[in-house]
C-alpha cells in the first residue's frame, strides 16, 4: 500500500505542487539586488525532511550563490552529509523560465537519486523532468 503510494502520480503531483509553493515563499527572501532575479528552490529529503534555499548575490557577481545550491548546503548542514534528494523545485518571482543552472545540476548529482522529479518554469510553463535527463553524464571521480 505504501509502496503503491509512492508511485501514485497524483500523489507525486500533490508532492510537487506543495513544493513548489514553498520554493515560492523561499524566493521572497532573495537577495537579489544586482539582477533583481528572486530565485527559490525546495528540495524534499528521503528522511521525510524539506528544506528550501533562495538565492544570494554579491557584488563581485560571481560569488553569487544559487537558491539550489543555498538549498542544498541548507540542507547538509541542517541534517547531515548523508541526506538524499528525493524530488526538487524550483520558482522564480519574475515569471520568467529558470532551470537550475549546469553548476547546481553538478552540485545537486552529489546528493539527488537519478529517478528525482525536478520541476521548473520552462518557456512553455512548468516542466517536470527526472534528473537523470536534466543531468546525464555528471561528472564522477572514479579514478584509483
Ligand atoms: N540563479 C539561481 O538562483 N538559480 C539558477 O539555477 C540560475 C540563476 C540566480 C543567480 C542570480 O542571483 C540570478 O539568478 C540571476 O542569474
Amino acid at each position: 500500500m505504501s509502496n503503491q503510494t509512492q508511485t501514485d502520480p497524483a500523489q507525486t503531483e500533490r508532492v510537487l505542487l506543495n513544493l513548489l509553493e514553498l520554493a515560492r515563499q523561499a524566493a521572497t527572501q532573495a537577495y537579489a539586488p544586482y539582477s533583481g532575479f528572486r530565485v527559490g528552490a525546495a528540495l524534499r529529503l528521503t528522511n521525510g525532511e524539506v528544506v528550501a534555499g533562495t538565492n544570494v548575490e554579491n557584488v563581485s557577481y560571481g560569488l553569487t550563490i544559487c537558491a539550489e545550491r543555498s538549498a542544498l548546503v541548507r540542507a547538509v548542514s541542517q541534517f547531515g552529509p548523508e541526506i538524499r534528494i528525493k524530488a526538487v523545485a524550483v520558482a522564480n518571482l519574475n515569471a520568467a523560465p529558470s532551470p537550475p543552472c549546469g553548476a547546481c545540476r553538478q552540485v545537486l548529482s552529489e546528493f539527488i537519486l537519478p529517478d528525482a522529479p525536478v520541476i521548473f518554469p520552462a518557456d512553455d510553463g512548468q516542466r517536470v523532468m527526472p534528473f537523470r535527463e536534466l543531468f546525464p553524464l555528471a561528472f564522477e571521480m572514479k579514478a584509483k
